[in-house]
């Protein structure tokens, strides 16, 4: 670490007290970003810990939909987006316009939006989940047709745990479906003795290669557990700088070094001390659709 580092993050920890602010970072988040958060997680962590801290700003390093639900979790709460550019293209790939169009084709389908999605795709959905939930959020419906937005692949892994009619939004993460069986095929012959851990946003040829299937939180859980010594990781390649620091003793190789989410590298430090400078980029969702979102958001959060 370089003497600008350290000076740079002298001056973000001082501040933050000054502030009362949290930092929370997603797993896929640079090193020294998640060096210096004060918890690092999944989605569904990360808005757990949304929920139940007292801090007055959260400085959310990850990307806009993660903000929003921390925003929908806590309106009174400060929510600051470091870099105002790190969206979720996936999360894109549906509108709230869109999905009244198909909720009027499909009047009976419940509605299960995954959490990558905008504020105003929850406030027109049912239910959120998360991938790490996502399973468990379906088995809890009463209705047997669910239409599921916006990642095609989570939806199709969930349909094959559960028993529900699921109708699936074409929405895909452009980065999770850079991974190839092939990839995995090949470093499985590489290392005969790995065990293969991939996110449940990859296609399902690449699943049906798979030891396990689980969010970058239970991927963390898994690594920690297992006896295998090697690793292939199918997931955004942010993720294997959180499992080599835990897990010094094991090899970890990432199953494509393609699948790098730019959104998720636009957090350095310096923008972390700029936002917590200038109190921005707040995200604020306005109160109408809020309150509509959070209604989707709270019922996940009691099945989760
Ligand atoms: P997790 O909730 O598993 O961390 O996934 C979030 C995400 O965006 C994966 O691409
Ligand atoms: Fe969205 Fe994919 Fe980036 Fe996750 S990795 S935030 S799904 S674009």
């Amino acid at each position: 670490m370089t003497f600008q580092d350290t000076e740079l993050i002298e001056k973000i920890l001082q501040l933050k007290r000054q502030r009362n602010a949290v930092i929370l970072a997603h797993n896929y988040q640079l090193g020294e970003v998640q060096d210096i958060a004060d918890f690092v997680g999944d989605s569904l962590e990360l808005s757990q810990k949304a929920a139940e801290t007292d801090a007055e700003v959260i400085v959310f390093c990850g990307v806009r939909f993660m903000a929003e639900t921390a925003s929908i979790l806590c309106p009174d709460k400060v929510v600051l987006l470091p870099d105002i550019q790190a969206g979720c293209p996936m999360a894109d790939m549906v509108t709230a316009e869109k999905l009244r169009q198909r909720k009027r084709e499909l009047p009976d389908a419940t509605v299960v939006c995954y959490v990558n999605s905008s504020a105003e795709v929850k406030a027109e959905s049912d239910i959120c989940c998360t991938s790490a939930n996502a399973v468990k959020v379906v088995e809890s419906l009463k209705s047997k047709e669910v239409l599921f937005v916006p990642d095609q692949y989570l939806g199709h892994y969930t349909s094959t745990k559960t028993n529900k009619k699921m109708v699936l939004w074409p929405g895909f993460c452009p980065f999770h479906v850079r991974i190839q069986p092939e990839d995995i095929a090949r470093l499985k012959r590489e290392y005969p003795r790995a065990k293969a851990i991939v996110h449940p946003e990859c296609r399902p040829e690449v699943i049906a290669l798979a030891d396990e299937v689980l969010s970058t939180g239970g991927m963390c859980r898994f690594a920690r557990k297992t006896e295998a010594e090697e690793i292939i990781v199918g997931t955004e390649i942010g993720m294997i700088y959180r499992l080599r620091k835990e897990n010094p003793g094991k090899q970890f190789i990432p199953a494509s070094e393609q699948a790098i989410c730019p959104s998720m590298k636009l957090t350095a430090l310096e923008r972390i001390l700029w936002a917590l400078k200038e109190m921005a980029f707040e995200v604020k969702v306005p109160e109408a659709i809020r309150l509509r979102a959070k209604v989707a958001v709270d019922k996940m959060l009691r099945v989760a």
